[in-house]
């Protein structure tokens, strides 16, 4: 490909006359194949999408003590989540401000409680970013160990899940999801004080986008793998019950219950989270969204992590008020975990291999009218937000 390749000229491809998409979802098509294996582009969905946007890191009881640390890579940096004292938790790039060393390993976690020591000259920072101590810096012409911070990262918590954003002028993730933190806590009482009883790692062969569309969209529940169709009894059969309704960077899918002796898992008693048994699923833009199944008293987690054009990482987790799991949700956690998220890969990797070929460029998206829970206007107002960050 080699100067044909550049993002300018790829952004113009991607704009030309021959892009179906469209801003109303029941004409539109998909977002064009490229956007799922072209190694340009996926560089600037990097900058221009996840940097620019709000990223999950973890939950505030995973780091419950002064020091605790965990990291997250995010265009091409990595970042340090650390609780300083007084329940603080704050972020960083995890460089050294003297000659730019790496403070921890990337993807470690753990504790640092008197501080962070770089490993290289051991020059020490406070749990707030502050330079301690630097040796030999008394030596230093007009050395001021103010001017030697670590460079902080923006965090909000919502729900007592923490994200962080590398961009200074983004819009608060609380004013962007608007209803998100009431529809959770509605359904989950004292989220803040949950923990991780659970979690699953898969190496998956696509793109971080074609999880996500699969993670939207329910048309396929139904019609693909037999774990899938187990679904057919675990929600309710009746259409018009179940909507998707797509927000400013968030969509939600709720559909009633079904029977409790259903062929995906067993459950007894409804949930018993405070709120309500209503099978749910939330994405939020870019690459996370929650689970709520029936009968399983557990918040479940779904979130990638690019690794590459053609490659993610994508996680499952659980949250829940104790760590005690009664039988249902060890048996949901079962089926969501080891039976229908394989499933789902191996369609997703279907998907995958087929976006390269020559005879395929964009799809035809599944609207109704109505804006029913089978219908794909969710899989559409993803591809509209990152047509936004990616063709201003
Ligand atoms: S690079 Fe960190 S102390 Fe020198
Ligand atoms: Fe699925």
């Amino acid at each position: 490909m080699g100067m044909s390749n550049t993002m300018s000229e790829t952004n113009i491809r991607l704009a030309a006359t021959e892009d179906r998409f469209s801003s109303d979802p029941e004409v539109s098509y998909t977002l064009a194949a490229p956007y799922y294996y072209d190694e340009a582009l996926f560089r600037s969905e990097q900058s221009r999408v996840f940097a620019q946007s709000w990223r999950f890191a973890c939950h505030r009881t995973e780091i419950p003590h002064t020091g605790d640390y965990v990291t997250l890579g995010l265009d091409n940096e990595s970042i340090l989540i650390i609780r300083d004292k007084d329940e603080t938790i704050r972020a960083f790039y995890n460089v050294c401000p003297h000659r730019a060393s790496q403070l921890v390993k990337p993807g470690s976690s753990g504790n640092k409680p008197s501080g962070i020591s770089c490993p290289y000259h051991s020059w020490t920072f406070n749990h707030d970013g502050t330079l301690r101590g630097a040796s030999r810096c008394e030596r230093v012409k007009n050395f001021n160990k103010e001017d030697f911070s670590l460079t902080p990262v923006r965090v909000e918590e919502l729900c007592g899940f923490i994200f962080i954003s590398l961009n200074i002028d983004a819009p608060s993730l609380g004013a962007q999801a608007v209803g998100l933190d009431d529809l959770l806590n509605r359904e989950c009482t004292g989220l803040e004080d949950y923990s991780l009883v659970a979690r699953s790692d898969f190496d998956v062969k696509t793109n971080w986008k074609v999880i996500i569309d699969n993670f939207i969209e329910n048309y396929h529940l139904t019609l693909s793998g037999p774990e899938h169709k187990k679904f057919a009894d675990l929600v309710s059969s009746e259409e018009h019950e179940s909507k998707i309704r797509t927000h400013d960077v968030w969509t939600e899918f709720i559909s009633p219950a079904g029977r409790p002796d259903n062929s995906a898992f067993q459950w007894t008693e409804p949930r018993n989270l405070g709120g309500g048994n209503d099978f749910i699923t939330i994405h939020l833009f870019p690459d996370m969204g929650f689970v709520l199944f029936p009968g399983v008293n557990a918040l479940s987690l779904f979130y990638t992590r690019p690794t590459g054009p053609e490659t993610c990482t994508l996680v499952t987790s659980y949250y829940a008020p104790t760590t005690e799991l009664d039988e249902a949700t060890k048996a949901g956690v079962h089926y969501f975990s080891d039976e229908l998220s394989p499933e789902d890969i191996e369609l997703c990797e279907g998907v995958q291999r087929g976006l390269r070929s020559r005879a395929y460029h964009q799809g035809r998206l599944m609207v109704d009218a109505e804006r029913t829970g089978l219908s794909e206007h969710g899989v559409h107002a993803f591809h509209a937000w990152i047509r936004s960050f990616m063709l201003d």
